[in-house]
């Protein structure tokens, strides 16, 4: 059974099969497409036959420069303006597909098989694209929709276990955001539970999305309401600029604690549902401690990309299912953040 609902009223989100799906969604004409060397090898069927253009896997390859050689490719193989580029992985290849989509030949239609827990709840959706540069995640990029994005759950099976987990800290940043339901299957169901369970897998990125979906399709390009999305993001990407020790999901997850530590020590968020936040960050296997001194996660927060002059927007919880948007100046996030 597959799930289908549309985002920003152009992109349709699938929950289902690839495919099944995907014949009915690609368009006729010529299809390129894009993917990294290890959903090459591990996931043959989904190409076809065909020559994908192949990317290094890693964080280390988002960058600009994979960008070059892959607009460089699509020349040297005629693509032109009605080429259609198929991305076909985790969140780097479809972030890479969206962005050389968005810019090449001004712009060619794209859509997405996405791969990975940490791409169908997150990453794939919502139409950001871009790369990292001088270790600041996707400070190159744009807003640009694709026109479907399949979610297929059952290419989790090739994923290493940590991956799988590092997705999972995404969707209880969704459910913390705005679905109560969402974190409580999370809890009730544990890690193994929802490894070894399709349809529970399943209604946690069908939950996941539907979350995202409204909240994009309400604030497309993030003036306000989709600020909520990043909940535990301004901690987590300054983990990853100042520490290699941990992968963006597992960075993700002390963000998350981080955020709930903040809101408690702010009065926005009671001692209880800031031990559920934790105590579930916990049961799933995240560390909950950053892996660097606070005092230099704040020089990096002080340049992350969602800061404005000496201002940033920190999402706080106020329960689990709800939070809100605090604009902070660093002269109060700096006392703050050494007493966490
Ligand atoms: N990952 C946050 C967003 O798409 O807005």
């Amino acid at each position: 059974m597959s799930y289908s609902l549309q985002v920003a009223g152009r992109s349709r989100i699938v929950v289902g099969p690839a495919l099944a799906e995907l014949p009915q969604l690609l368009p006729a004409g010529r299809i390129e497409m894009l993917t990294d060397r290890n959903v090459l090898h591990l996931h043959p069927e989904l190409f076809a036959g065909r020559h994908p253009l192949v990317i290094e896997p890693g964080e280390e390859n988002k960058r600009l420069q994979s960008v070059e050689t892959v607009c460089r490719e699509l020349i040297r193989r005629g693509a032109d303006r009605s080429t259609f580029l198929l991305g076909i992985g985790g969140g780097i290849v479809t972030d890479i597909t969206g962005f050389v989509a968005s810019i090449y030949m001004r712009g060619i239609p794209f859509g997405y098989i996405s791969t990975t827990l940490l791409g169908n709840v997150d990453a794939s959706v919502g139409g950001k694209n871009g790369v990292d540069l001088d270790g600041y995640k996707n400070m190159i990029g744009v807003f640009a929709q694709p026109q479907f994005v399949i979610c297929d759950t059952s290419l989790f099976s090739t994923l290493p276990v940590r991956e799988v987990r590092a997705g999972l800290a995404e969707a209880v940043k969704s459910g913390i955001i705005g679905d109560e339901e969402l974190f409580a299957l999370i809890e009730r169901t544990g890690f193994e539970g929802l490894r070894h369970t399709a349809a529970a897998m399943d209604e946690v990125v069908v939950r996941s999305v539907r979350l995202k979906a409204a909240i994009v399709s309400r604030d497309e390009r993030e003036q306000g309401e989709r600020r909520k999305l990043n909940l535990g993001h301004t901690f987590a990407h300054a983990i990853e600029k100042c520490s290699r020790e941990m992968n963006h999901g597992e960075a993700v997850a002390v963000g998350l604690v981080m955020a709930a530590r903040l809101a408690r020590r702010l009065g926005l968020l009671p001692s209880a549902a800031e031990d559920r936040i934790a105590g579930l960050i916990e049961a799933l296997g995240f560390t909950t401690q950053p892996p660097v001194p606070t005092a230099e996660l704040f020089d990096a927060m002080t340049k992350d990309k969602k800061s404005e002059g000496d201002t940033i927007h920190l999402v706080l919880p106020t329960a689990v299912g709800d939070c809100v948007i605090r604009t902070v100046s660093f002269t109060e996030l700096a006392p703050l953040l050494r007493s966490l």
